[in-house]
């Protein structure tokens, strides 16, 4: 039987309540302060119970947060490098301080979870931002998230009680004990992920084909959780995957799963986190492109593969695959990237995103070279009914 490679920390997390459990805390939880959260918080909810923020069990406390945001570890070391905070709002800060548990429900009003107040604590919101997203401009989604948000923080262990429906992504919805599972099934040792927000090209294709080469599986891992509101949505972007996948991919070294975390386009330290979650759910491998998780000019091209070198390959656990800007070359006659092809520019089939959105609203086909037809199709219906 493959061995798996371990989850980071060591263990993988599980913080769901069920049965008599559930049926205890939802008892109690009725004399807690709650406190209604927003989809991000439900993302994170869901992540940190179901083992894909692992080490974590909570939302960070104080200590943690503190050396996350500026070492890229948590307290006792292991790397981490975005913060999974809980903003409280002002008016509850008091009554939360003197809870011992506080519950977190829905919009709706559905209970959702329970925390364990451990550490109620007030950030400097420019500072985190400066830390974790290099700027401090709010034009930038993760830095206006944070800046519209409370800046004092609960921290603390969760238990949740109630799983996120997730609706039409729930046929792809695996926990990382579940991929973990079905990993070994398929006998693959070696299992590289791709993490993505976007539809799938060309270039996507070739990176992920590439690193299929050297490995046993590929795990395709679009991000499904909240994303900039000029992204193309979660729905049509899972189409275009099931489209390429029926046409172009091998069924037996190829994985479709859903990856419920929110994007934060932190650039290079979301591509740690990106890989330590990949890590949970059983890769070895991870694959980072160009601007990986990037947002406008806010980050270099490669910053997110440098960002690596900080750490070394045992705390890191998963091996980084690297791949340079990849695109089609018209005298090439197939994909290449800046380090294997020697021709111009003139040459290079390059579609910025926005142009990408831009062509598929109008209804114009992007040429096959960026993106397969099957695929454009997808995009061009969902972009019409969205
Ligand atoms: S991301 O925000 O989820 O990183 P995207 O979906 O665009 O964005 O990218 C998914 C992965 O593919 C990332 O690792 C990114 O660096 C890589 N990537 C995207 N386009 C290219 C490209 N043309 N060449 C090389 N790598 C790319």
């Amino acid at each position: 039987m493959a061995e798996l490679i371990a989850p980071h920390g060591g263990r993988l997390v599980q913080r769901v309540a069920t049965g008599a459990e559930k049926e205890k805390w939802l008892e109690r939880a009725a004399a807690f302060p709650s406190i209604s959260v927003g989809a991000v918080t439900l993302s994170d909810l869901h992540c940190l119970a179901t083992g894909v923020f692992s080490p974590l069990t909570g939302f960070l406390n104080e200590r943690d947060y503190q050396s996350v945001r500026d070492e890229m570890r948590l307290a006792d070391g292991t790397v981490w490098s975005i913060p999974i905070t809980l903003p409280i709002p002002e008016e509850k800060v008091a009554e939360v301080k003197r809870a011992e548990y506080v519950s977190l429900e829905m919009e709706t009003g559905a209970l959702v979870a329970v925390v364990r107040v451990e550490s109620v604590y007030r950030v400097d919101s420019e500072l985190e931002a400066s830390k974790v997203y290099q700027t401090v401009d709010r034009n930038h989604p993760g830095v206006a998230r944070l800046t519209a948000q409370s800046n004092v923080y609960l921290g603390g262990e969760i238990t949740l009680l109630e799983r996120l429906d997730q609706g039409i992504f729930a046929k792809y919805a695996y926990d990382p004990a579940d991929t973990r599972k079905m990993f070994e099934e398929r006998g693959w040792r070696k299992v590289v992920g791709f993490q993505t927000r976007n539809p799938v090209h060309r270039a996507h294709e070739y990176i992920q084909k590439a690193a299929l080469e050297t490995v046993d599986g590929l795990f395709l891992h679009p991000l499904v959780g909240q994303t900039k509101s000029d992204d193309i949505p979660a729905d049509v972007r899972l189409k275009s995957y099931e489209v390429i996948l029926e046409h172009y991919y091998p069924r037996d070294r190829v994985m479709l799963g859903v990856f419920p975390a929110a994007m934060r386009y932190a650039g290079p330290r979301e591509a740690i986190f990106h890989a330590m979650a990949r890590k949970n759910y059983g890769c070895t491998h991870f694959i980072v492109g160009r601007d990986h998780a990037g947002v406008g000019d806010y980050y270099g091209t490669y910053d997110a593969q440098k960002i690596f070198s900080r750490f070394t390959p045992d705390e890191l656990g998963i091996t980084p695959l690297f791949f340079e800007h990849s695109f089609y070359c018209k005298k090439c006659a197939g994909m290449a990237s800046y380090k294997t092809c020697p021709h111009g520019k003139e040459d290079h089939v390059i579609l910025s995103g926005t142009k990408v959105r831009q062509m598929l609203r109008e209804g114009t086909m992007p040429p096959p070279e960026f993106s397969r037809p099957e695929v454009v199709r997808v995009l061009i219906d969902g972009m019409k009914n969205a």
